[in-house]
């Protein structure tokens, strides 16, 4: 552990203000141990460092923002809950809570529709986090956690995350330019960037201890969500009995979890959530498109090959592809 674990709530805002900042995104970046964050962010990942007991049983789904985080908390809760919130149930959390705040951040308390103590969840916990693996406490690991990483497609994840800061932001100065997002994540210069180094520690973990790291794609739960809601109860270890398969529970969690779904409830349309730092997030800013391969849209195809390439180089000889 590092100096920095223990720092006290008084001399937060000092050690932030010592640390490179750079302009470019609607909010500058605050680099920290090699990865780039907002600065109410920032706070809150010094805070998580410092007071987060991993606890033996947590599961921790891990995403960069824009890979799918809400639809990958939707899909955990419903399939961790599911003795206890029957999926066909007319008072089924997910209908009437946005996935978001069914799941807590790890680093961002205020997300989940109010301040949550995580400290304070009965065990075991469902938690979520933005936090690289280096940036998660080292007992996540020593006590066997599950986590759950959900990547996407860069392309797919840049054009979401230019959207997304242009709707939060509104009102808050100019659009950001797709040349100029495309530039500075292509420098690694994006929120909880370099993009590929947060892939790579989760894939690299997965590799070395799978059961205690399962690495998805936002690409094949698009493909095939049963196939996925039943890897994910298997990794949980409360796999899919053969009177659950035989009524198409899979199927079901895929169902209530999909994109049409999820955006024709009222909770995931009105209403939203205050980060604090002068920040609201809309509920309904969560949900776009939910599709692959949108980037085509928003970009050239010389810039979506450019990307490519670059990302095929700082991943190369992981086996991991994109
Ligand atoms: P797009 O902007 O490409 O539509 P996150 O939850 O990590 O912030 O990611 C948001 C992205 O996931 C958005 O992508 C959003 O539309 C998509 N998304 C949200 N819920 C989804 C669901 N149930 N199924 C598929 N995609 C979903």
């Amino acid at each position: 552990s590092s100096p920095e674990d223990a720092i006290s709530e008084e001399s937060l805002k000092d050690f932030i203000s010592s640390l490179p900042s750079r302009e470019g995104w609607p909010q500058p970046l605050i680099q920290y141990k090699g990865y780039w964050f907002k600065p109410g962010i920032l706070e809150g990942v010094l805070r998580a460092s410092r007071d987060f007991a991993p606890r033996a049983g947590d599961v921790v789904l891990a995403t960069q923002p824009k890979c799918g985080t809400t639809w990958l908390k939707a899909l955990a809760f419903a399939v961790s809950n599911r003795s206890r919130h029957g999926l066909g149930a007319a008072d089924h959390p997910l209908l009437t809570r946005h996935p978001q705040h069914l799941v807590p951040f790890i680093e961002i308390p205020g997300a989940a529709g109010g301040h949550v103590d995580i400290g304070a969840l009965p065990s075991p916990r469902l938690l979520a986090t933005h936090l690289p693996m280096s940036l998660l406490r080292p007992e996540t690991r020593s006590l066997r956690c599950r986590v759950v990483y959900l990547c996407r497609d860069p392309k797919d994840t840049l054009v979401s995350r230019l959207h997304f800061e242009n709707k939060v932001a509104r009102g808050g100065g100019a659009g950001l330019l797709m040349d100029d997002a495309f530039g500075m994540f292509c420098e690694g210069f994006s929120p909880y960037g370099p993009f590929w180094d947060h892939c790579l520690e989760y894939w690299e973990e997965s590799m070395v201890r799978p059961d205690t790291v399962l690495f998805l794609k936002y690409e094949e739960i698009k493909s095939d969500p049963a196939r996925v809601v039943r890897r994910l109860a298997t990794f949980l270890g409360i796999p899919l009995t053969e009177e659950e398969e035989g009524s198409g529970v899979a199927e079901e969690v895929a169902r209530m979890c999909s994109f049409e779904k999820l955006t024709g409830l009222e909770v995931n349309q009105v209403g939203g959530v205050s980060h604090g730092n002068k920040v609201h997030v809309d509920n309904s800013v969560f949900y776009r498109k939910g599709e692959v391969g949108d980037w085509a849209n928003h970009m050239s195809r010389e810039m979506g090959e450019k990307l490519d390439r670059m990302v095929q180089d700082k991943l190369q000889g992981s086996g991991l592809v994109f």
